[in-house]
């Protein structure tokens, strides 16, 4: 079973590749990234061969197509690359819209658009969208985020309606605040006081979003698609 995980040079991306690994001897992984790649080289030197790097900007269609061209398809799609840039809108430039837009949402249809075909002939496939907490409670100065992010848990719930009988599921996350290169804008009293806001009272780990990822990526998780599941410490 291959998956290919975006952003795989991140934190989540990191955890969500290293946990489909340990899921299982036969899993293999390609690694998607664009600038930053010293993590993903540190995990595919330790994979005995099954971890693999590909260059992908997901906001570039040929590029998807190539990669998808190259490897043949894959079982597994994890769209998780993204970044915000936050702003109140009265401040937020439109390259700051448009480029939040361009990585959360339009790279998903773009991901989404590549594997599809493929995973319909072969009649199997996992799609995993790692949409955000944002896109359910949408916060002030997150207009571009949380539309972008809103965007893919509609995207993820048409889309795994149009793919119900192909034996493909498309299923979203919505993290909260967890412990990730995301979050290094925050000082330590505004991670303290945020914590504060949240029932657990901490924030989560890129483990414990991937444990969840590679279930839904699983061959088990057969009659989930459409679900949109927080991952957040109990935030309503
Ligand atoms: N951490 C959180 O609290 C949190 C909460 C909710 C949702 N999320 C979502 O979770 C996902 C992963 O975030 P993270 O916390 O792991 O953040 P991160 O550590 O900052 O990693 C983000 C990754 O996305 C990649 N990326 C950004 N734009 C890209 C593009 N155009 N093409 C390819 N790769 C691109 C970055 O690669 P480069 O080196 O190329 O920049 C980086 O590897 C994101 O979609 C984020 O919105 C995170």
């Amino acid at each position: 079973m291959i998956a290919l995980v975006t952003g795989a040079n991140g934190g989540l991306g990191q955890a969500i590749a290293r946990a489909w690994l340990e899921a299982s001897p036969d899993h293999r992984v390609l690694l998607g990234v664009r600038e930053g790649r010293a993590q993903a080289e540190t995990l595919a030197a330790a994979s005995d061969g099954r971890a693999e790097l590909v260059t992908l900007d997901v906001t570039d269609p040929a590029a998807w197509a190539g990669v998808i061209e190259r490897v043949g398809g894959v079982d597994v799609l994890v769209n998780n690359a993204g970044f915000h840039r936050d702003a109140l809108l009265a401040n937020l430039a439109p390259d700051d819209w448009h480029a939040v837009i361009r990585a959360n949402l339009d790279a998903v249809y773009h991901g989404c658009r590549a594997v599809i075909r493929p995973m319909m002939a072969r009649r199997y496939g996992r799609i995993v969208n790692v949409s955000s907490l944002s896109a359910l409670l949408a916060p002030a100065g997150q207009t571009n985020y949380a539309a972008a992010k809103a965007g893919v848990v509609a995207l993820t719930q048409s889309l795994a309606k149009e793919c119900a009988r192909s034996g493909i599921t498309v299923n979203a996350v919505c993290p909260g605040y967890i412990d990730t290169d995301a979050l290094t804008a925050l000082t330590d009293e505004e991670k303290r006081n945020l914590a504060r806001t949240i029932p657990m009272r901490r924030f989560g780990r890129p483990e414990e979003v991937a444990a969840a990822v590679t279930f839904l990526a699983s061959r088990e998780a057969s009659y989930i698609t459409g679900a949109v599941l927080k991952i957040d410490g109990g935030i309503l």
